[in-house]
């Protein structure tokens, strides 16, 4: 009886503002990245992706995942022409495939659908072997490669990506770059997965390390 009364007392305001439990409790990652940093590459595959994996369908619930693929000593200019043109940290290979990344973005907005392409297009040789190698459907495929090498990519990494970065941060010395709920905390970037789980998930999902070794 005593935990039924507490019960409600917890969930009430949430009935009364019509707001789930869910929904307030929902960690927001914000993740800057470039396509041929080798930190950013490892960060995808042993950190970002094994946690996506790990959390599967309740990833939507609780966590939400925004990737910018835009790092440092990057920038996009645009003429009085609207051509833009981009220079980034590991070069053209390097533009291309952030490009082809934004693009993918663009046409699958909710992470669920994008994150996937996302992380396999990381790290590749260049834009062909990614495409080759991840993006399966073969109009998809070609529509991103045409995006991708074309001035509609270049122009969502200014608007979509570079401007979001100038916005939420004064200077990106490092990436990759993690936000969670607005704030960057280093420690998030060398184990994500018990960082959010030991700071931010509450209650504490089952899927989470047993450990606690962030208090
Ligand atoms: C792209 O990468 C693939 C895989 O490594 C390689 O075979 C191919 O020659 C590269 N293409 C260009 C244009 O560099």
């Amino acid at each position: 009886m005593i935990v039924g009364a507490v019960f409600l007392i917890v969930l009430l305001p949430d009935f009364v503002n019509g707001r789930s439990v869910v929904e307030d409790s929902q960690v927001k990652l914000v993740i800057f990245g470039e396509g041929r940093c080798r930190d950013t590459t490892y960060f995808f595959k042993w950190h970002l992706m094994p946690m996506f994996h790990l959390f599967g369908i309740n990833s939507g619930g609780r966590l939400s995942i925004e990737y910018h693929p835009f790092g440092v000593k990057s920038s996009c200019v645009e003429n009085s022409k609207g051509e833009v043109s981009c220079l980034c940290h590991h070069g053209e290979r390097e533009c291309l495939l952030n490009s082809l990344q934004a693009c993918v973005i663009e046409t699958l907005p909710n992470f669920l659908d994008y994150l996937e392409h996302v992380a396999c297009i990381q790290g590749r040789e260049n834009i062909t072997d990614a495409a080759d190698s991840c993006l399966h459907d073969p109009i998809f495929k070609q529509k991103m490669l045409e995006c991708g090498n074309s001035n509609r990519g270049r122009k969502l990494m200014l608007e979509k990506h570079q401007k979001v970065q100038e916005k939420l941060v004064d200077f990106v010395d490092w990436v990759p770059w993690i936000s969670i709920n607005g704030e960057r905390d280093k420690n998030a970037e060398d184990d994500l997965w018990q960082f959010i789980c030991d700071r931010y998930l509450k209650p504490r999902p089952e899927e989470c390390p047993k450990r606690i070794c962030f208090t």
